[in-house]
């Protein structure tokens, strides 16, 4: 008799914590904020992984990527115009496997590799949840962390250079920071689709134009870009304020001068008989699948300067903020799955 009870009292006990485990929610690791400000308020912590929603995939992230954006997003000033909430897992650009698909999501399988731009973030994480809109294949001949340096900065100069400036073979483009995220983007699609391209950077970095092909160089620090750069079809500025203002004037009429920091001044336009474009880049999974074949093609590449652990994000992010990235810098996740 006594050793029923202790039977019923022990497996009543395990039943009690087995059903508690499997309430438990899956936990992964991410670097979290749960205060808007400086990088500093970011911890690398472990929180609940996030559930797709049906219109939603799971994505195991294997690598994601540093981007200007994510300071701006963390510093809240932005949140209501990029849909940023508390607490926030920065990362914009993604490349990982899919682990988990949503009822309505009919492109994406599980086992897929994909890269791409969530929206709202959240890629320095082991999983992240996705639309079918923000990612595609990732490019085959290139690992998940060369695919994770991929996604924002080419999707932008794309944008750019071939959604507004219809960037045409023969047309002369100049491209302010050429050597940074966006910049080594544009001057190797801007060569893909046949045209000529000035770009700019600091000394340190005038290897790096050449080497994505530029046909000049210009060192902003020596010499005044208008003293090279005259009558040309389109302006790519990443930089803004003088930069962008000393732009006008180099840009033959019916051109265009394109900014991803400021809108263009309506007053300039019309005086020169130019157009002008504020770039805002949006996650497209056509567009990322058109720069996979580029990229497959041997046409583009992305430039990784430095890998470093999720545990490192805080100090990548600082470098981020200083606006003088070469390439990319990328945060390795996970191990690449073997194939
Ligand atoms: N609107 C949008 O949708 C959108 C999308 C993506 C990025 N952005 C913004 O665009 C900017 C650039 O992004 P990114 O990812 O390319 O940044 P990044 O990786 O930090 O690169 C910036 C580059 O600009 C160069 N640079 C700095 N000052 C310069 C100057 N006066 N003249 C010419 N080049 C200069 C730097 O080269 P040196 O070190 O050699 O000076 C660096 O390579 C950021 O402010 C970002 O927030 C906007």
């Amino acid at each position: 008799m006594f050793h029923r009870v202790l039977t019923i009292v022990g497996l009543t006990i395990l039943a009690v914590l087995y059903s508690a485990r499997a309430d438990e929610k899956p936990m992964m690791k991410a670097v979290v904020a749960h205060e808007y400000g400086a990088p500093e308020v970011l911890k690398f912590e472990e929180v609940p992984r996030p559930e797709p929603n049906e219109d939603e995939a799971l994505v195991r992230v294997i690598a994601s990527s540093v981007n200007p954006a994510d300071p701006f997003t963390l510093s809240g000033k932005y949140a209501r115009e990029f849909g940023t909430h508390l607490p926030l897992i920065p990362g914009y650009d993604i490349a990982g496997v899919v682990e988990k698909t949503g009822a309505n999501v009919t492109k994406l399988k599980v086992g897929d590799a994909v890269y791409g731009y969530p929206t709202f973030g959240g890629g320095w994480a082991d999983y992240v949840t996705v639309k079918e809109s923000e990612v595609a294949a990732k490019p085959k001949s290139l690992n998940f962390v060369k695919s994770a340096a991929v996604p924002m900065g080419a999707l932008t100069a794309w944008q750019a250079l071939i959604d507004v400036a219809k960037l045409q073979p023969g047309q002369t483009v100049l491209i302010h920071g050429g050597s940074g995220g966006v910049g080594s983007f544009a001057i190797q699609i801007a060569k893909a689709r046949g045209a000529r391209v000035i770009a700019t950077a600091s000394a340190a970095n005038q290897d790096l134009l050449k080497q994505l092909g530029a046909d000049v160089a210009v060192d902003y620090t020596k010499t005044k870009f208008e003293d090279v750069a005259k009558d040309v079809d389109a302006v790519l500025d990443p930089v803004g304020k003088e930069t962008l203002a000393r732009s006008y004037g180099v840009v033959k009429k019916g051109g265009i001068v394109m900014s991803l920091v400021a809108r263009p001044d309506p007053v300039e336009l019309k005086k020169r008989e130019i157009h002008g474009a504020g770039i805002s880049v949006h996650p497209d999974a056509e567009d990322l699948a058109e720069i996979a074949q580029l990229i497959d093609a041997g046409k583009i590449k992305p430039t990784v300067t430095q890998v470093l652990p999720l545990s490192e994000a805080i100090a990548a992010q600082q470098q981020a903020a200083t606006h003088h990235t070469r390439g990319k810098v990328v945060l390795r996740i996970a191990d690449e799955p073997k194939s």
